[in-house]
């Protein structure tokens, strides 16, 4: 899908294409634009002076596309930047160390020279054991210096709307519920369910995609992705 940043605050995004969410460039791929000029997101990460204003200046577009292979390293880049190192402390790091992201649930935001500028994935988990499959959101980041323009909120529609679209039944994630709270998640759902590790209770949130889908979860949340292989790292592919 693609997006065009408007405006810095409040973001307005737009969505010209329906077409197919490659349809800008395809994953892994640098436009021709990116010759040209610096990317939005090296001026954002450069801290020059208001890349966001500049991009709005510019209407600049981001696309939503599939994470690919080559993504892996400017990703895990872009995490810490937006996140910090303590982001591999977090209790859901348990649910996804040594895992592979849900089939066809790993997303980026590219910017028009192919920059990553957000990143989302989700995690096949069990809601208790024995319990129903659902999926694990996170993590969801934008890049620094573009908050506040639409790419968080478009990675997670997009994110929500192929998961029901493969079938899920429900979501599950850890985050702030006035910022969840805008695409449906809640924590009324949650009180029966609880974290492998550490967290907030209130910060447990749900999102039902089949009515129902919640109905009797409880215990801890298990991993239940597809393993890698020969898996050495210290952190989720
Ligand atoms: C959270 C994050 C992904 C949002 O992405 P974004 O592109 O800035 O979000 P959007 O442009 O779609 O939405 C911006 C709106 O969300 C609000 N918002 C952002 N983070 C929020 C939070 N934690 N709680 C409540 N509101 C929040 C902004 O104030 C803004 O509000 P407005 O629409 O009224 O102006 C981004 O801020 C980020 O990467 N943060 C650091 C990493 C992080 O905390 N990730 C979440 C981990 S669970």
């Amino acid at each position: 899908m693609e997006y065009l940043i408007k405006s810095a605050v409040p973001a307005t995004e737009i969505a010209p294409s329906s077409g197919p969410s490659d349809e800008l460039f395809s994953a892994g791929e640098k436009s021709p634009i990116a010759a040209l000029a610096p990317s939005l997101a090296q001026r954002a990460q450069a801290g020059s002076r208001g890349a966001l204003d500049e991009g709005a200046a510019q209407a600049s577009a981001f696309a939503i596309v599939g994470e690919g292979a080559g993504d892996v390293e400017a990703r895990e880049a872009l995490l810490d930047r937006a996140m910090g190192p303590k982001r591999r402390k977090k209790s859901s790091e348990k649910l996804r160390r040594g895992r592979r992201p849900s089939e066809g649930l790993a997303f980026v935001a590219r910017d028009p020279s192919g920059a990553i500028v957000g990143t989302v994935r989700l995690w096949d988990v069990r809601l208790g054991e024995g319990g129903p499959a659902a999926l694990l959101l996170g993590p969801l980041a934008v890049e620094p210096g573009l908050k506040s323009g639409g790419i968080g909120s478009a990675l997670m529609h997009h994110a929500i709307a192929e998961a029901a679209r493969l079938g899920h039944g429900a979501i599950v994630l850890v985050g702030d519920a006035p910022y969840y709270g805008r695409f449906g998640f809640a924590a009324d759902r949650t009180g029966s369910l609880a974290m492998p590790g550490p967290y907030e209770r209130h910060r447990l949130l749900a999102l039902e995609l089949k009515e129902g889908a919640l109905d009797g979860a409880m215990g801890t949340i298990k991993a239940a992705g597809r393993k890698i292989k020969g898996h050495a790292l210290g952190f989720a592919a």
